[in-house]
């Protein structure tokens, strides 16, 4: 699959002159204030026609040092520039935040609307007319949209792309996935240190996000569903010489959107999310889209609710053969037609006559589209799984619900009941769970608290709570957990996830007892602890609230303001509130 200039070319259907430009206010007026602006620009080595008249396009790129998924956005932004330069425009990098999920502590989840944040004021601040969004690893995509959407000026989104398969003794490696895999193989005793080593050293090969179905490959598909990237970018390997073509040509599309004055708000309708949520169950996609999702929306104006996504899971089957769920890599993918061929099969399904990025409709973006391998991109009459990916539950543990990613949890576990066996935040479970003395066993329900958005704090990724080394001798391999974190996208098992209200915050999770009776039922989307409300009502009025985590600083903002997963976790003075109205440039 390549990806055609011609293809994407459209007419431009021009709203705007360089008179109406934002950017006018800063460069083109006659006063004292604009002839700093001038001769500061022209400090930086640019001339008058360099810039004079023509839109400036802001280029957010979350590369770092320290970010191995955007190893490669230094070059794409030059790559960006030249698509630019080419149509006209004048453009500027923007360094943000870059959100490491590897590196960065206690969870890049903590930081989501720090650079949400930083977007919508690194595009009001600045002389902006439009801009380019350069993201993929987890959360800086719903991050960087977030910003953008609030501020609504023209946008488009280049996805990172997932990096190359790994590789080991000829066998294929996912990121994440096969870590966990490998990891339990490791304790249980299967296999060597020096094996270990060789996965190490194979695992991750190029620059680019997570090439499993991941909370990247899921959130920048999604992205692309909802019509705010090029058609077929997000599947394109970092790596692949289409990925630096497809960099130039989002920045050669920007400037005519900017002339078009196409804005975020154009292409984020409810049409736009229900073909996000409809993608991301058809992928089989992370549980944390759930979160990003609602968050997205809700900066949207649309009403889309924990809800929706069980409804429309119902309905909507796993096409894509991708790990965790599946058997398959983004590379395979990519060249089994990528989301293109998704969309394709999903076609009937989908709001194809809304507007996208690219100055076509959704559905012109997927006309001609095929499917070259179906082993990887299952048809309607041969899914993964007959049934979107997602599963969300209610019950008196989760009164606003909770999420399970059931297409990647053990079949015979979806209806289960078996005693609890509670850890009090991630040092208990690490200190305990592989104690020999434990008192657990396969039926055991594993319960971890204070891992939600403000116990944690940050929600961080544990939701996949290790199996006992005991019992992974045994050979058990899956166990119903339950806990108020999130779960990376590249993990797997019968994990229940996303508990709310959470713990930290006063919801039931806070009163179950190691021994307390838990069941589980996935097919009728129930959560139950099956303890009297009298005996609850008692450990409610005994419950304590937790000392705050965080005194002072970004963390105690994040404390006060980021509202429950079933909400989005952002911030609610972000998510609400009059519009912010443009600086005045004195
Ligand atoms: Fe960046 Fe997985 S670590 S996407």
């Amino acid at each position: 699959m390549t990806i055609d200039t011609e293809e994407w070319e459209v007419l431009v259907n021009r709203k705007r002159s360089a008179e109406d430009l934002r950017s006018h206010r800063w460069y083109g007026v006659q006063d004292l204030r604009s002839f700093g602006h001038r001769s500061r620009t022209k400090q930086m080595g640019y001339a008058t026609e360099d810039y004079r008249g023509k839109p400036v396009i802001g280029i957010i790129n979350t590369w770092s040092d320290i970010n191995p998924c955007h190893a490669h956005f230094r070059v794409r932004a030059e790559e960006v520039k030249r698509g630019v330069w080419q149509a006209g425009g004048f453009p500027v990098e923007l360094p943000a935040m870059s959100l490491s999920e590897p590196f960065q502590k206690p969870s890049t989840m903590l930081y989501r609307n720090f650079l949400a944040m930083e977007t919508e004021e690194l595009l009001r601040s600045h002389p902006l007319d439009g801009v380019v969004l350069m993201g993929g690893c987890d959360k800086t995509t719903p991050a960087l949209l977030m910003g953008a959407i609030t501020m609504d000026l023209p946008a488009i989104f280049v996805p990172a792309g997932p990096m190359l398969r790994g590789t080991w003794r000829g066998q294929t490696l996912g990121s994440g996935s096969d870590v966990w895999k490998y990891w339990d193989e490791k304790r249980a005793g299967v296999i060597s240190e020096r094996e270990w080593e060789e996965i190490e050293n194979g695992i991750a090969r190029s620059p680019g996000h997570c090439m499993t179905m991941g909370t990247a490959s899921t959130m920048t598909s999604a992205a692309e569903a909802l019509g705010m990237t090029l058609p077929g970018a997000s599947s394109i390997p970092a790596a692949d010489s289409n990925h630096a073509r497809m960099a130039s040509m989002s920045g050669r599309r920007v400037v005519e959107m900017v002339f078009e004055d196409l804005k975020p708000s154009d292409v984020l309708t409810e049409g736009a999310y229900d073909d996000a949520v409809t993608t991301v169950l058809a992928l089989g996609g992370s549980t944390n889209a759930v979160i990003h999702l609602i968050a997205m929306a809700r900066r949207s104006g649309v009403p889309l609710s924990l809800d929706r996504f069980d409804e429309m899971s119902r309905s909507v089957p796993v096409l894509a053969n991708i790990r965790p769920s599946g058997e398959f890599l983004m590379e395979d993918f990519y060249y089994a037609g990528g989301l293109r061929g998704l969309f394709i099969r999903l076609k009937a399904a989908l709001n194809l006559g809304r507007p996208t990025v690219s100055g076509r409709t959704f559905g012109e973006n997927v006309a001609g589209a095929e499917v070259f391998r179906d082993e990887v991109i299952r048809s309607l009459e041969d899914p993964i799984h007959p049934e979107g990916g997602l599963a969300v539950l209610r019950g008196n543990l989760a009164p606003d619900g909770c999420v399970i990613k059931h297409s990647a949890a053990d079949p015979r576990l979806l209806r289960h009941a078996g005693p609890a066996v509670v850890f009090d935040g991630y040092d208990e479970l690490a200190r305990r769970v592989n104690d020999p003395s434990l008192e657990v066993d396969e039926s055991s329900v594993l319960v971890l608290r204070g891992a939600g958005p403000l116990g944690a704090p940050g929600m961080p990724e544990w939701g996949m709570l290790p199996i006992p080394e005991k019992l992974l001798r045994k050979g058990v391999r899956d166990m119903v957990r339950i806990s108020d974190a999130r779960m990376s996208g590249t993990a797997y098992g019968t994990c229940v996830l996303h508990v709310a209200p959470e713990s930290h915050a006063g919801g039931p999770l806070a009163l179950v007892r190691t021994g307390d009776l838990v069941e589980l039922d996935v097919p009728n989307r129930r959560l139950e602890l099956l303890v009297d409300e009298a005996e609850l009502e008692r450990r409610r009025a005994a419950w304590e609230p937790p000392k705050p985590y965080y005194g002072r600083g970004y963390g105690a903002m994040f404390a006060r303001h980021a509202t429950q997963a079933n909400e989005g976790c952002d911030f609610d003075f972000l998510a609400e509130g009059p519009p912010v109205p443009e600086p005045e440039i004195h």
